[in-house]
């Protein structure tokens, strides 16, 4: 099974024992540099991320990653670069994967990202883009699987806004057999193509995708509720959406209607008291969000280790 040059944008793209095989290298890279142990695996290699909004974690684990990998990484945004003049995504990734051996790329529109893909002759790795978000959930089911021990057969519980992140749980999260409730209001549900295409591999890894507009009925029995902001990068603030997705903030009494042993996730930055209280959010009995945040960390390593 060869992993090499294999671009990571979509977690739909991989089947479960291909996302098994990133899991095991990320908690095998992770040990290793917990115990001081050199993991230089991509000695010389170089990395181009290229950022079209913000980011915190995303790039300083991307950086930080490359560099305990003995690699580099440069950091290029369009206004430093001619992608801000016009330059095309196709010519620009086939000037970079002249000189670099990865390029990452966080974007607004996913056909960025799959037009990297398309012209690139290195991996593309998705950092995010609107629709989806699969290195942020690699290391949410690392995170699920230091906690609770495994991942088949849990039950995840998604409240908030479908967005790229539940996006993305819907796939990976379905593709290593758990089950996956979305608590979303009416308007602000998954759209019906992230439904088809989730609902074919739930039949696929027999697990089951269920949407609800009731957070309170959908969190029974939830071994994992996660939420995320209520208005994503590029949208803009809105007084009605607000109001509906308040109703799905994540709060001690909604977690009260979970299992007794539930874990809260967040993949950060969290806008505290909106989607998630702040008495929750710093409650290490139930909060991981700290545990996902270091774990981008340890999951892109072990992407890259087995890109590139
Ligand atoms: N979770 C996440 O992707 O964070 P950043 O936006 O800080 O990269
Ligand atoms: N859904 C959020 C995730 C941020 C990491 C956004 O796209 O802004």
């Amino acid at each position: 099974m060869s992993f090499r040059s294999r671009h990571f944008v979509d977690l739909s793209d991989f089947k479960r024992f291909e996302l098994r095989k990133f899991l095991d290298t990320a908690h095998d890279l992770k040990r290793k540099q917990k115990r001081g142990e050199p993991h230089e695996l991509l000695k010389g290699k170089s990395l181009a991320m290229i950022f079209m909004k913000s980011s915190t974690r995303t790039r300083v684990s991307f950086e930080v990653g490359m560099t305990q990998l003995g690699g580099h990484a440069l950091y290029l945004q369009p206004s430093g670069t001619q992608l801000g003049r016009g330059e095309t995504i196709g010519d620009t990734a086939q000037v970079l994967s002249r000189y670099c051996d990865v390029i990452m790329a966080r974007v607004f529109a996913h056909s960025d990202v799959t037009g990297l893909a398309e012209f690139g002759t290195v991996p593309v790795i998705n950092g995010l883009s609107d629709l989806l978000h699969p290195c942020q959930i690699m290391a949410d089911m690392m995170t699920i699987e230091e906690h609770k021990g495994g991942l088949e057969g849990l039950k995840i519980v998604y409240s908030g806004d479908s967005n790229n992140v539940s996006n993305s749980i819907m796939q990976g999260c379905t593709i290593m057999g758990m089950d996956v409730t979305i608590a979303s209001p009416k308007g602000y549900t998954p759209t019906e193509e992230i439904m088809k295409k989730t609902d074919a591999l739930s039949k696929q890894y027999d697990t089951t995708v269920e949407v609800l507009n009731d957070p309170s009925e959908a969190v029974k029995g939830a071994d994992v509720i996660y939420t995320d902001t209520f208005f994503s990068m590029g949208q803009e603030r809105d007084k009605e959406k607000e109001d509906a997705l308040m109703q799905f903030q994540v709060n001690r009494n909604l977690i009260q209607k979970a299992k007794s042993d539930v874990i809260v996730m967040h993949c950060l930055p969290a806008h505290r008291d909106e989607e998630l209280t702040s008495d929750i959010m710093d409650d290490r009995r139930f909060s991981v969000v700290f545990d996902q945040a270091e774990n981008r960390l340890h999951a892109q390593k072990g992407i890259l280790a087995l890109v590139v």
